[in-house]
């Protein structure tokens, strides 16, 4: 059976994982969280001390970028690949506030995107691929056959991101969730490169009222077609 590719970008914490999750497994494809990639850059920026509330030393970040390695490797314990920060998992670490406060302006450097561009466009050589992100249909995979945007409303983005990290026994706030989710949506919204917007050929989705298991079937047939017709 012929192999797509599908892409699934929107707004921060629409449940763009989830279902992109849900899709590969169903499907047994390759899920790509590409936005853990992002976080990866920005982790290895905040360590190395080029970045910080008052300071961003752009120039030597760009200069290691070559030295900076990225990969998703499963780990035996939970059978889903984790990313990998130059042979260290990372997975847990890029998920903190500390890293979604830092990563969107890490997201606006060309360099950083055409160097994770890249590594995208490999991994999509096989088809048979589930990459959510902000411009996987737009410049990553423009030609997909399955294009999703997902939206829904602010403040129920931000209460599943304060749920999900409370959950994980993380000590934030949903004043500060919720303005980390608008500040992340303008930054993402009107950077200069790849901004994320809908491609023509998209399909949206409003999940702000429709639960995951009903959203999830919704998608899952539209790929069916989109695969029907490629056999
Ligand atoms: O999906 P996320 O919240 O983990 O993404 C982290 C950041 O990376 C977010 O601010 C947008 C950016 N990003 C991007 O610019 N392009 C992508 N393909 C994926 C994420």
């Amino acid at each position: 059976m012929n192999k797509i590719i599908i892409a699934i970008d929107g707004y921060s914490s629409t449940g763009k994982s989830t279902v992109a999750r849900q899709l590969a497994d169903y499907l047994n494809y390759i899920y790509v969280d590409s936005g853990a990639m992002y976080r990866a850059v920005a982790l290895f920026a905040l360590q190395n001390n080029y970045l910080s509330k008052n300071h961003f030393d752009k120039q030597s970040l760009l200069m290691s970028l070559p030295a900076i390695k990225i990969e998703f490797k499963k780990e035996a314990k939970n059978n889903r690949a984790d990313i990998f920060l130059n042979d260290k998992n990372v997975e847990k670490e890029i998920r903190t506030m500390h890293v979604s406060d830092f990563v969107s302006p890490i997201a606006t450097l060309s360099e950083v995107r055409k160097k994770l561009v890249s590594i995208q466009h490999k991994m999509g050589i096989e088809k048979g691929i589930v990459m959510d992100g902000r411009d996987i249909g737009t410049v990553v995979f423009p030609d997909a056959e399955l294009k999703i945007f997902m939206n829904a409303n602010t403040q129920v983005r931000a209460l599943r991101r304060y749920n999900e990290l409370i959950e994980k026994g993380q000590n934030v706030s949903f004043d500060e969730i919720l303005k980390n989710v608008e500040k992340r949506d303008l930054l993402d919204t009107t950077r200069i490169d790849s901004p994320l917007v809908k491609a023509t050929d998209a399909i949206e989705v409003d999940n702000s009222e429709t639960n995951r298991e009903d959203q999830f079937h919704i998608i899952l047939q539209l790929a069916k077609d989109r695969i029907a017709k490629r056999i």
